[in-house]
């Protein structure tokens, strides 16, 4: 299996461009057979978790090419509403074909995508909001069948701001009759990429990026080409890179505007950012300041995607800092591995006690999750001696080749072959 071998102790310097976002062209390519004939979607990065969804696109019966960062996908031939078991449990961002399926087809069979590493991940709102849309759903407790004869607007109210039950009730309520009111919504950036692609198809849909979004259903939608927003987590995580590594690093084609809580909370770690438009320039000279009480909850606040990477950071800063996790309950997994490599975190339920300690130490550690294998990376770029991280696979999820970009600002990393035994 491949490996991340780290020399650490090398400041970050240079200048990276920063790719499109997994969350946000993930439900856009789901979205994509809502219209007939030929979609184009740009800057779409190249991850495996974006493999596993064309590979869905394809099983459906869409006709899938790529052209660098742009994938093409002509969805006249979508016929099949059953989504394969096998391609579930590999991405369980699958569910994001169900408002697009239930809304060219009136049907999708699907099997429950399951918890991971960081969670139960359940789906009961994604399911409640399709059925007060008209949806009929037989679920078995491992498969799961909804049919439509018919989308109708409804006024739904979600008992918690899921990312993704927001996505899939916009995506069926855009072809719905009649009007749907999302209150409680969430608030994403990526949910507003959601709502300007399906708009830009002939959907009619406002208040993304508010608690409240108000869709007309439309009979139809057309096809379109469109480029996906930058990631606002990867760039997170070359932010904290950069700072923990005493570097100095510009962040070329980014929007700041998406990573405002994250970048309050580097300030006060002691991080100078600058802001230049779509760049960002990022220097970790100064001592790292411990921060009193990080939480993480629901955009626009500190998001749980950086939460793993932040940890490394207030690893090594002065003093005591607390990170409290709300959004997932068992997103801590990374604690393990970062003690091995001499961090002092002490968890509590869902609170994580992080005591400042001098350096971190090189060792063989193993990626537990996709953020988690990224702060791991972080460690390794810091710590004293060589660092050894397995089951990246985790990582090339949500990372495009992440030892090129960090090879590309001066890191000394790189991916060990897998060993093919004879
Ligand atoms: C999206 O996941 C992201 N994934 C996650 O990013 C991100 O961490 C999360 O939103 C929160 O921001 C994609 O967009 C592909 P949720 P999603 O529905 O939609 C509970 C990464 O690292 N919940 O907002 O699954 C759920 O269990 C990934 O890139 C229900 O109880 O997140 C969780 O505790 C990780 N019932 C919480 O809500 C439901 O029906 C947040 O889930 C749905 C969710």
């Amino acid at each position: 299996m491949e490996k991340l071998v780290i020399e650490g102790g090398k400041p970050l310097s240079g200048a990276i461009s920063i790719h499109g976002a997994k969350n946000a062209a993930l439900p856009i390519l789901a979205a994509s057979i809502m219209a007939e004939g030929t979609v184009k979607i740009e800057n779409v990065p190249d991850l495996s978790d974006i493999g596993v969804m064309l590979g869905i696109l394809r099983s459906l019966g869409c006709k899938v090419e790529l052209a660098g960062d742009t994938v093409i996908v002509n969805t006249n031939a979508v016929h099949q509403y059953h989504i394969p078991e096998s391609l579930m449990s590999q991405m369980r961002s699958s569910i994001f074909l169900m408002g697009p399926l239930l809304a060219r087809l009136g049907k999708v069979e699907l099997y429950q995508p399951g918890g991971c590493a960081i969670g139960e991940r359940k789906i009961d709102l994604h399911l409640k909001g399709l059925a007060a849309l008209g949806v009929v759903i037989e679920d078995n407790g491992s498969r799961i069948v909804c049919t439509a004869k018919e989308l109708v607007g409804a006024d739904i109210v979600l008992d918690y701001p899921s990312v993704g039950a927001t996505e899939n009730i916009m995506m069926a309520a855009a072809m719905a009759r009649g009007k749907t009111t999302l209150t409680n919504a969430a608030r994403e950036p990526e949910i507003q990429d959601l709502q300007n692609f399906l708009n830009a198809m002939g959907a009619r849909i406002i208040g993304a990026g508010t608690d409240t979004i108000t869709i007309e259903g439309v009979p139809e939608l057309v096809p379109c080409t469109y480029r996906i927003i930058p990631d606002r987590i990867v760039a997170g995580t070359i932010m904290i890179a950069a700072a923990v590594t005493r570097g100095s690093v510009t962040l070329n084609g980014v929007c700041p505007a998406h990573l405002t809580s994250a970048i309050h909370v580097l300030k006060r770690a002691g991080v100078q950012i600058t802001i230049d438009g779509d760049i960002m320039y990022v220097c970790g000279s100064g001592r790292l300041k411990a921060v009193e009480r990080i939480v993480t909850s629901p955009y626009p606040s500190f998001p749980t995607d950086l939460q793993s990477q932040i940890m490394v950071l207030l690893s090594l800063a002065d003093g005591v800092s607390i990170v409290k996790e709300t959004v997932f309950e068992g997103r801590f997994k990374h604690v393990d591995e970062l003690s091995r490599m001499g961090a002092d975190i002490r968890v509590d339920l869902n609170s994580a006690f992080i005591r400042g300690v001098p350096r971190l130490y090189g060792a063989t550690v193993e990626a537990t999750d996709l953020r988690a294998g990224a702060a791991l990376v972080i460690a390794g770029l810091t710590a004293q001696g060589t660092t050894v991280i397995e089951q990246i696979h985790h990582i090339d999820r949500g990372y495009d080749r992440i030892e090129l970009m960090l090879r590309s600002l001066g890191a000394n990393i790189l991916r060990t072959a897998p060993v093919v035994m004879e």
